[in-house]
């Protein structure tokens, strides 16, 4: 079978080829590490990995971004900084795979407009950009299946946001095969994001970390120590438990699933004692979160500071995964035009 294959007499699953792409829309933030580059980081070790930047993806919302280059340049910076290895990964900008964009050619003569106009990030941008709803936009879902797809992948590590994404690549793929009575595509799952993933809440008492909860409630791998402490001594908080053993209410429970992300579980027993007995005062607990988010996060930042001041180093890592990339891609659009019917 497809995923099989015999080694020394025994039936062994091939490995799991694992793709997931970022859009350079801003700095990296704790949500983005604890839910999504941890884990790369460790799947890079047991899988067949290709991660990459999706500075196409980015002319869908930022026609003209005028930055783009940087922009990429700085997620995979950080991306390297976080501990991904460009010799165990494929770690590429996907500006540098243009063999995507001939699969995406391909969904797209499969892909309907009703199918496409119903995607709820399709209309949710629709809604908060009336004036620039553009075939890209409509067609993002096809791209992104084109960026799995290229690889062959397998596992896809996404948030439940992109569930839907992704239930369409599988649609694509299978309509694809159906089409050419090919076994071209295998139908790729998420990665459970259920599994040992650290909450990361935003510091304004609600919702979780990220771009949309703004600035002063996101910490980001770049921020110096005194805008954390800052942050962190500016969050959400209340005037403290009136009974023993009491519930906490979101914005509490918040400060201890930060407290649980980057302090010793020592710290974070003591204060939820103090909690638990009345005695807690939150300006000590964010003192204690602040220096313990400073030492988690400086030296990602030294790292990232680092790595973005060799560019020669940095070029040579893009050129690296553009080629590892090149070398999946084309072997997957070889047999895409084969079976399609065209001269190879
Ligand atoms: N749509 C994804 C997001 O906004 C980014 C993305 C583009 C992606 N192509 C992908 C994610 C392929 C996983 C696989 O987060």
């Amino acid at each position: 079978m497809y995923l099989c294959r015999i080694i020394d007499n025994n039936f062994v699953m091939a490995k799991d080829i694992v793709c997931s792409g970022i859009r350079p829309t801003g700095n990296l933030h704790l949500g983005n590490y604890f839910g999504a580059l941890r884990n790369f980081v460790r799947m890079q070790e047991e899988m067949d990995c290709y991660f990459f930047i999706a500075d196409y993806h980015s002319l869908t919302t930022h026609p003209t971004p005028g930055s783009i280059y940087n922009d990429a340049r700085a997620i995979l910076v950080q991306y390297l900084a976080a501990g991904l290895d460009p010799e165990k990964a494929t770690i590429y900008l996907q500006s540098d795979l243009p063999e995507t964009i001939e699969l995406y050619l391909f969904f797209n003569m499969n892909a309907y407009l009703g199918e496409l106009e119903r995607v709820t990030s399709f209309k949710d941008k629709v809604r908060q950009n009336p004036n620039n709803v553009n075939a890209g936009l409509l067609t993002y879902p096809t791209l992104m299946a084109a960026d799995i797809l290229i690889h062959k992948a397998t596992r896809v590590p996404v948030g439940k946001d992109q569930e839907q994404h992704l239930e369409m690549t599988r649609t694509f793929a299978q309509r694809f095969n159906n089409m050419y009575h090919s076994e071209v595509f295998p139908l790729p799952q998420a990665i459970g994001s259920s599994t040992g993933l650290v909450k990361i809440p935003a510091l304004n008492g609600s919702g979780k970390m990220g771009k949309s909860e703004g600035e002063a409630s996101t910490i980001f791998l770049t921020d110096e120590p005194s805008v954390i402490r800052k942050k962190i001594m500016k969050a959400k908080s209340d005037s403290g438990p009136t009974e023993m053993n009491q519930q906490k209410p979101e914005e509490i429970e918040n400060l201890f699933s930060l407290l649980k992300a980057v302090s010793s579980p020592d710290t974070v027993e003591y204060f939820d004692d103090l909690y638990n007995r009345c005695q807690i005062r939150y300006g000590d607990l964010k003192k204690q979160l602040a220096e313990d988010m400073v030492n988690f996060v400086e030296p990602l930042r030294q790292r990232i500071l680092e790595i973005g001041a060799d560019d020669a180093a940095l070029r040579r890592i893009m050129d690296l995964g553009k080629e590892k990339a090149h070398d999946s891609a084309a072997r997957t659009l070889a047999e895409v035009r084969r079976v399609i019917g065209y001269r190879n």
